[in-house]
């Protein structure tokens, strides 16, 4: 293992210890293969050295192969075979996750935890550890499949979130599993209320909203952690009482409802849905500032929005002007603002409040 300045990291690298801001954030995992995206964002925090591996051999990342610099960072990485075999196993793990909830439907089949998250776990592995899964998540949002596909996201973004707390590997595994099943009592409603491209009506809201009581009817008496059963029916509660069903308040929610809240929404807007098209990520971020506090754990949507926001740094993006450009530096007061670098010129956004990110491209 060798200490070795931030200046000198090269892709390829592995990394032999966490990498942590000052704040005590969890930028890069242990073991993640050094890329010049993860490089770039190690530069926009305050971190000064970094322990490398050097036992082990230094390798070309496939998004390095390719030459054409005029690609951007996202089409390099869904023309990567690690994007194609991550969407491969995802879509696989999605129908196998339907043929489980099914199962604990239709057949009383017990939940078994270790059972239905170690595909999740094995997801992370293969994205890659840390923000490997959000370069991932952030490429694949036209999926229109609501449940299935929806509940390994939120599950994946429920196991970054508990990593980035520093919750234990227990706490963490519950949060993973509680994100896989907290949508569980949608199966019980009708295919046509689901598969509706049409805004609800009022009574169909309703019968909507009930998935979170049909999934606590549906586990209350299984053999599983409260947590999990709490984070069902509270997914939807929020911290000022706007939420549903029984408009709890602050601490009368479960500590892990919370994590699944954010998770939740994030992977709600950002995806694709039958009625409207993916809503861009930093827009979803300005909406978690704007009103985050207010509805949710201060700590968790803190904390969940400086990384995806992090997370974004070196990816390209259009304007609302049409310009396009790269983010080089998230600012840590205004996250949804960041600094772009278009050709020559340098955009801080936070001081243009005329412009915006329209799109991840
Ligand atoms: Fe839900």
């Amino acid at each position: 293992m060798k200490l070795m300045v931030v200046g000198a990291l090269k892709p390829g690298m592995v990394v032999a210890q966490n990498v942590y801001t000052l704040d005590d954030q969890l930028v890069v995992s242990k073991g993640t293969v050094l890329d010049e995206k993860t490089i770039n964002r190690i530069n926009g925090y305050s971190i000064f050295n970094v322990f490398i591996d050097e036992n082990i051999q230094v390798k070309k990342l496939s998004s390095e192969i390719d030459e054409n610099r005029e690609l951007s960072f996202s089409e390099k990485l869904k023309l990567s075979e690690d994007f194609s075999r991550f969407k491969t196993d995802l879509e696989k793990n999605s129908s196998r996750l339907k043929k489980t909830f099914s199962a604990i439907v239709n057949e009383d089949k017990q939940i078994d935890i270790n059972e239905i998250t170690d595909p999740v776990y094995n997801l992370m592995v293969e994205a890659g550890a840390g923000y490997g899964v959000f370069d991932m998540l952030n490429n694949l949002h036209d999926y229109s499949d609501e449940i299935y596909m929806h509940c390994i996201n939120v599950s994946l973004i429920c196991n970054l979130i508990g990593t980035w707390l520093r919750l234990t590997s227990e706490e963490v595994k519950l949060v993973t599993a509680a994100g896989l099943l907290h949508d569980i009592g949608k199966v019980k409603l009708p295919e046509n209320l689901l598969n509706s491209s049409t805004p609800h009506s009022e009574k169909d809201k309703l019968l909507m909203r009930s998935h979170v009581t049909l999934g606590y009817d549906l586990v209350k008496d299984m053999d599983i952690d409260e947590h999990i059963k709490n984070c069902i029916v509270m997914h939807h509660e929020r911290r000022d009482g706007s939420g549903y069903p029984f408009h709890l308040k602050g601490e009368q929610i479960d500590e892990f409802a919370r994590i699944v809240a954010i998770a939740d929404l994030y992977d709600e807007l950002t995806s694709k849905r039958l009625n409207r098209g993916p809503i861009c990520a930093f827009d979803v971020i300005a909406m978690f500032e704007k009103e985050g506090l207010q509805k949710f754990d201060t700590k968790v949507v803190m904390t969940f929005l400086s990384h995806i926001s992090n997370s974004f740094i070196a990816n390209r993006v259009r304007l609302n002007n049409g310009r396009e450009g790269d983010i080089i530096f998230i600012n840590p007061d205004k996250l949804s603002r960041p600094m772009v670098k278009c050709g020559d010129d340098f955009l801080d956004l936070a001081t243009h409040p005329d412009l915006k990110i329209s799109e991840v491209i």
